[in-house]
């Protein structure tokens, strides 16, 4: 049975899912064990998401700077959001879930994996349900950084730029900014994750490692949010 959601639903919930390779070394197991025991946590979050009637749910996959890992790991992570698209396609679909991706497409990322991720945007475009966003090959500055790129591009002078302008030129312009960013692992950093939407989001760390993050844990966050006075800058 869902949980019943907190009387102040967040729009959108971000979540920087953190420790897969903790959780693997804890067990003496290899760190890819933990990438594949985070992406079980991810279709839990998913689900519960859809449940809860959230409008958006945004998941730090891989980060621009995660290319400085180990070659393997980098694999088998850039394999991740091409397989949980397939996996689930049928299923995410039927729930009217909308899938749309945030990051650089650049040539380091196969091109195979942008095909399947592609294919899942372009199938569920119309869908009115839940928004999952995929951050993936994702960085805030890089974003801020492409962003201007596209302005300059238009040839906008500078009079004409605004923070609306730079909002609508980011990566998934449609999305509202993130009320909530969730992070697990016991780490409190941002690690370069929607620097220029989380301007004014709630932030709730938690020391579960991801694997380990369950609905409740989603829940728990939902409610240390609605607890949350958020003033904007006002009074
Ligand atoms: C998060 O877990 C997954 C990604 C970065 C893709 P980590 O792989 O960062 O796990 P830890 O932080 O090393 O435990
Ligand atoms: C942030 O986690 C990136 C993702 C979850 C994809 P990291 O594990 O890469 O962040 P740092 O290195 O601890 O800051
Ligand atoms: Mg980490």
């Amino acid at each position: 049975m869902p949980a019943d959601p907190p009387a102040a639903l967040p729009r959108h919930v971000a979540i920087v899912m953190d420790g897969n390779g903790r959780w693997a070394k804890r067990q003496g197991m290899h760190r890819t064990f933990g990438h594949a025991a985070g992406e079980e946590a991810l279709y839990r979050v998913v689900d519960a998401a859809i449940d809860l009637g959230l409008e958006a749910l945004t998941v730090y996959g891989f980060s621009t700077e995660n290319w400085t890992r180990p070659e393997e790991e980098v694999a088998y992570l850039m394999g991740l959001p091409g397989e949980v698209v397939a996996k689930r396609m049928a299923e995410l679909h039927r729930r009217n879930v909308r899938v749309v991706v945030a990051g650089r497409r650049d040539g380091r990322v196969p091109a195979s994996v942008l095909d399947h991720i592609d294919d899942a945007v372009a199938r569920t475009a119309t869908n009115t349900g839940l928004t999952f966003c995929i951050a993936f090959n994702y960085g805030g500055r890089a974003e801020i950084t492409d962003a201007v790129r596209a302005i300059l591009a238009k040839g906008l002078s500078p009079e004409e730029v605004d923070q609306d302008t730079i909002s609508a030129h980011l990566y998934v312009p449609e999305l509202p900014d993130p009320d909530l960013v969730i992070r697990t692992s016991g780490e409190v950093r941002w690690s370069n994750f929607l620097l220029w939407q989380a301007a004014y989001a709630e932030f709730v760390f938690v020391d579960t490692l991801w694997p380990d993050f369950r609905r409740e844990h989603l829940v728990a966050a939902l409610d240390e949010y609605a607890r949350r006075e958020r003033r904007f800058g006002g009074v």
